[in-house]
């Protein structure tokens, strides 16, 4: 399983990107909202710029048409875009129309199994099962991870899952098991996934001991 980033918070997203092991970043309007920046052209290009790897940005257009053409500028930014476009009627037509040209598409927002037929129908190169917002209503979001991973398998689809609404580190495990291609994680998910208290502990002993043999 990869593992993406899912912020739009480019100090985070260097510190991260220096461990070496992400492999993409996931924004919404939202994270790009919190970071206080009206420039999403600018912020998506310097992620680009830090991170190897697909770099989702969302369109906000309503209309198949209007989605096309905003997703069309937002693709010319920087060939390691993935338009991100919901799981609705406009998003499956704005989507079916920009797969045959090459441009990326993530769908978002993504609550069902059928969503996610639909959006590997419609040539999406991602999907993105919401997993915390299925769990915040009393869903088993992980469940619906593993449905479509096994669906889309069955039928040979392309489209590669991208387990999304991360909320703690046992997400990411049950992600990784349930067979998602990708889980897009926040930055404090990471520092918890890499935390561990044996793994603090350990490091202070060994140092402790070598000290007491007249090493450092
Ligand atoms: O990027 C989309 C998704 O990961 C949002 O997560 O926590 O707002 O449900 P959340």
């Amino acid at each position: 399983m990869q593992i993406f980033l899912d912020t739009a918070n480019i100090e985070e997203i260097r510190k991260a990107a220096k461990l070496g092991i992400i492999r993409g970043v996931t924004t919404n309007p939202s994270l790009v909202a919190k970071e206080g920046s009206s420039d999403l052209k600018g912020v998506i290009q310097e992620i680009a710029s830090i991170v190897d790897g697909p770099i989702s940005a969302e369109v906000l257009s309503q209309t198949p048409e209007e989605m096309i053409k905003e997703a069309e500028e937002i693709s010319s930014w920087s060939p390691s875009i993935a338009v991100k476009i919901p799981v609705s009627a406009a998003g499956l037509e704005a989507t079916s129309a920009l797969s045959p040209k090459g441009i990326k598409v993530n769908m978002t927002l993504c609550f069902s199994v059928n969503q996610a037929i639909l959006a590997a129908a419609a040539g999406a190169a991602f999907v993105s099962p919401f997993v915390g917002r299925l769990d915040d209503i009393g869903h088993n979001g992980m469940e619906i991870v593993s449905d479509i991973v096994e669906v889309l398998k069955t039928y040979q689809y392309p489209t590669r899952v991208i387990a999304a609404s991360i909320r703690h580190p046992l997400h990411c495990v049950l992600a990784a098991k349930a067979g998602a291609h990708i889980a897009t994680v926040p930055y404090k998910v990471l520092i918890q996934m890499i935390e561990h208290p044996l793994t603090e502990k350990g490091i202070s002993r060994f140092a402790a001991d070598w000290q007491q043999v007249g090493h450092g």
